[in-house]
């Protein structure tokens, strides 16, 4: 196991080998490499189809195949600072049972399984090219004994987390709320979530697969605030760890 200093100098050079991961699990030359990542949000973006969506779950399971992968890789690479800082976050809660919800490419999930304190990480995600990447970087790392890959909590068969993480994914669920009650159930009185969001679509539209219904989002920070209190942490960043309200 790797000490937290250790693992957060890991990130911040390069990000758990991610660009020889990208490169060998979507067959990408070296000297493509850069192309295909500035590209990518932009390409994530002009994806969607706007108001034509009927379930926003489809957006992730059957249009984004591994263009979420590129635009997750791109984000990660050029916002290492406050990765890091996500990271570190992580490292002052994360113990035992780690629920990382959402997991993207898999940068805290990883980082969660390197940690002495983890006894596993359950990776849920929607998208199974996500899954499947992150289950060929967890075997690069060395870390794959300690991670399960799963497509929804139901799959899982835990009933109690001492962690969970959800990190820049409820912005992308059709009812965040109903979300964070499905944590709240699973959770002990000392469990800790780490949870953010954005429920904004950015000034040009760069985020169309984000939710901002008003009324949606009222209804999250009703039950946030009715079954979550939260618990202070000195980093300076829009995440926030909770606790169940016993
Ligand atoms: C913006 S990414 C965040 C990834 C990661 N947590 C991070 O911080 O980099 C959102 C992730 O949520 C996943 N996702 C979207 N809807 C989901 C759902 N209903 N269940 C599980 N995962 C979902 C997507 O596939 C994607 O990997």
């Amino acid at each position: 196991m790797k000490n937290n200093s250790f693992i957060l100098k890991e990130f911040l050079d390069n990000a758990f080998n991610l660009k020889s991961h990208l490169m060998e699990f979507l067959s990408i030359k070296e000297c493509d490499l850069d192309g295909f990542l500035a590209n990518a949000k932009m390409n994530l973006a002009n994806l969607h189809p706007g108001d034509d969506l009927n379930d926003v779950s489809d957006f992730y399971t059957e249009m984004v195949g591994d263009r979420h992968v590129a635009d997750l890789a791109a984000w990660h690479i050029t916002s290492k600072d406050y990765i890091a800082d996500t990271l570190k976050l992580q490292q002052r809660f994360s113990r035992d049972l780690v629920l990382d919800f959402g997991g993207g490419i898999g940068t805290h999930a990883l980082a969660n399984a390197m940690s002495s304190k983890v006894e596993h990480v359950f990776f849920v995600d929607i998208n199974q090219t996500n899954r499947k990447f992150v289950e060929f970087r967890a075997k690069k790392l060395g870390v794959e004994k300690k991670l399960s890959f799963c497509k929804t909590i139901k799959e899982v068969q835990i009933s109690k987390f001492d962690t969970i993480i959800c990190l820049d994914v409820l912005e992308h669920l059709s009812d965040p709320s109903s979300q964070i009650e499905v944590f709240n159930e699973i959770m002990d009185s000392d469990s800790i979530a780490l949870f953010n969001w954005y429920f904004y679509k950015g000034e040009k539209n760069e985020y169309p697969f984000h939710i901002d219904d008003v009324k949606v989002v009222e209804k999250f920070f009703k039950t946030l605030q009715s079954m979550f209190l939260e618990v202070f942490h000195p980093i300076l960043i829009t995440t926030r760890a909770y606790k169940k309200i016993s």
